[in-house]
């Protein structure tokens, strides 16, 4: 994760306390090491070490700290351990430049060695320092600032976003690249971080910079370039009091819209969280020394129990049964013994039917493992061991990153407990968000044409049976439209009666299924039924159904966690095509703390 910090002030003054504590705001984001730079006259002092912000700063009195413009780095590692060395921020290679960096640049290996032999002095093996010296190494040839960030962004590969400067111009530089970044707007002040709220104690006039954008700080201006050509463009000031939702909103026209669009970041977060996590091991112990394991959630969280139990049996071969919190005592109630493992899943971890689940089995098994998004949750504090989705702050009621990390997790466990390599998630990220980029279009198309009807069904085969029901869920939560999701192989059973000309029938299918999906969705087309594809492009599917909503190549495991993105689209589209507000649906709450 980590988390950066940046001020840039008229006057030199005891910055150090205001990065201190913009630092502790962000101090969730990181807590292997922190560091400290800001520059007075014209020289860079430099502190920083391993520990907690508390810790570090007291030790090295990061509050005295005096000048105009510096930077505050909280380092949760990924490249290069946990050491004073590989703590940021970073120097160049003659210590006229400075800088910190969140996020991962994925070809630091390859970077570090060409830097080496072109003579950079690089000190650590972490990639924060790989976007000093890519800066760095353009500056020196004559290019600007602005110039040289935008060649190194060609070189850098991965998500992240850095500050940067130098001891010559009276300037902060940032770039944003599928990392949080915003600015804040102060009087005769800038300061620059990874997120809202620890900017608001300071400002309440932010700018969001999106991807691929470059903000160059002087104390009284912000300006803001596009990476792709230079071109310098509009740094909008959004007045957080006057406007609060859409501040919030970081730009989006909604949290939903938003939180679909965090998906990439919060995904990379939490395979990294599990990749560093010691509980990791903890969890699956208990799971593998049981005789029973229940995952147990409602809503959305109980559909990520159908594919966490899909991924546990057919990757790690351990049954384990998906149980719909309320129904799980009465079903299961009886069966439960020492032996018998529950997982409870959950966003909030304040789900009451889930709570319940929990006071029912805490009196007969001490084996109570968590998956929650919130940290502190009754839930989260009722488990023996609990995994956190580090999938941030969710506003909008219907689930969406929260729901994809749930999946990301069974995927990475089962992977786990199987013993096998988890490698491959790293690339679940990028994956991620080449499909929101690649499915928005045909999403409003299909939207299009679903809104004009009342109800519809939705199928999975194996699975994507999971994401079938998330994707009927999906819509009846914000359009008001019937969806019924359901196994494909059910719909000749009786719905098939429901077949008529046009009528929608969505079918999400990973390749593995697509022969079993080709011969259910000519039972529905073969009646004059609609048959709208979400799965990778095949010749068979593109042959047989009417329409195709591409997914990127990824497999079997991977392809039902992508498809989800889609139909979290396509119930967004319909939704605000009906003029519903998509984060607010009626009758609904976030939490639901009842019965
Ligand atoms: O907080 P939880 O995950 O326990 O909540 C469970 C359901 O209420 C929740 O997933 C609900 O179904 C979502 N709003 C659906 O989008």
């Amino acid at each position: 994760m980590c988390g950066i910090f940046g001020i840039i002030t008229l006057k030199p003054r005891a910055i150090g306390r205001d990065l201190v504590a913009g630092g502790k705001r962000l101090s969730y984001r990181g807590y292997d090491s922190v560091g400290c730079a800001v520059i007075s006259d014209g020289k860079i002092d430099l502190r920083k070490d391993t520990g907690k912000v508390d810790e570090v700063s007291k030790k090295l009195n990061f509050s005295e700290m005096h000048g105009d413009r510096g930077v505050m780095q909280l380092r949760w590692a990924t490249f290069g351990a946990p050491s004073k060395t590989n703590s940021q921020p970073h120097l160049d290679c003659n210590g006229d430049m400075v800088g910190a960096h969140n996020g991962n640049i994925v070809n630091t290996p390859q970077l570090r060695e060409q830097f080496i032999r072109e003579g950079h002095k690089v000190r650590s093996t972490n990639d924060g320092e790989i976007c000093i010296h890519a800066v760095e190494k353009y500056y020196d040839k004559g290019y600007s600032m602005v110039e040289s960030i935008r060649k190194a962004y060609e070189d850098l590969r991965g998500d992240y976003a850095f500050i940067i400067f130098n001891n010559k111009e009276k300037k902060l530089y940032a770039v944003k690249k599928g990392s949080g970044l915003l600015i804040g707007v102060g009087r005769n002040e800038m300061y620059c971080s990874s997120d809202l709220p620890s900017l608001l104690p300071l400002t309440k006039k932010i700018i969001f910079i999106k991807d691929g954008e470059i903000a160059s700080l002087s104390p009284k201006e912000a300006k803001l370039f596009r990476i792709t050509d230079g071109k310098e463009i509009e740094a909008k000031v959004v007045k957080y009091g006057e406007n609060q939702e859409y501040a919030k909103k970081g730009g989006y026209e909604h949290f939903m819209l938003k939180e679909i669009n965090e998906q990439p970041v919060v995904a990379e977060d939490l395979v990294e969280l599990l990749d560093d996590s010691k509980y990791v091991d903890k969890f699956l112990d208990v799971v593998k020394e049981s005789n029973k394991v229940f995952l147990v959630g409602c809503g959305s969280s109980y559909h990520a129990c159908l594919l966490g139990s899909y991924y546990f049996g057919n990757i790690a071969k351990k049954t384990v049964i998906p149980a719909v919190a309320p129904q799980f005592i009465s079903q299961y109630g009886h069966t439960i013994d020492d032996k018998t493992c529950i997982v409870l899943v959950s966003q909030s971890g304040e789900t009451k039917d889930v709570i319940n689940a929990m006071e029912y089995a805490k009196g007969k098994t001490g084996r109570i493992l968590g998956v929650m998004n919130v940290i502190g949750s009754t839930l989260m504090n009722s488990s023996k061991v609990y995994l956190p989705l580090a999938a941030g702050y969710e506003v909008s009621v219907p689930a969406t990153k929260t729901f994809l990390n749930q999946c990301v997790m069974f995927l990475y466990l089962a992977k786990r407990m199987r013993g096998e390599s988890c490698e491959d998630m790293k690339k679940v990220p990028s994956l991620i968000k080449e499909t929101i980029n690649s499915v928005d279009d045909a999403c409003r198309k299909v939207a299009a044409y679903l809104e004009r009807w009342k109800e519809l069904y939705s199928l999975g085969y194996g699975s994507t049976y999971s994401i079938a029901k998330e994707a009927a869920l999906k819509i009846k939560e914000i359009t008001y439209s019937h969806c019924e999701g359901m196994y494909s192989s059910e719909f000749k059973h009786g719905p098939l009666s429901a077949v008529r000309r046009g009528y929608p029938v969505l079918f999400i299918s990973s390749p593995k299924d697509v022969d079993v999906m080709v011969s259910h969705i000519n039972e529905v087309t073969c009646r004059g039924g609609r048959a709208i594809a979400v799965a990778e492009k095949s010749d068979s599917i593109v042959r047989n159904a009417n329409e195709l909503v591409q997914l990127p190549h990824s497999g079997n495991y991977i392809s039902p966690i992508l498809a989800t993105i889609p139909a979290q689209l396509i119930a967004y589209y319909m939704s605000i095509g009906r003029e519903i507000n998509p984060d607010f649906p009626r009758n609904l709450s976030k939490t639901i703390t009842v019965d």
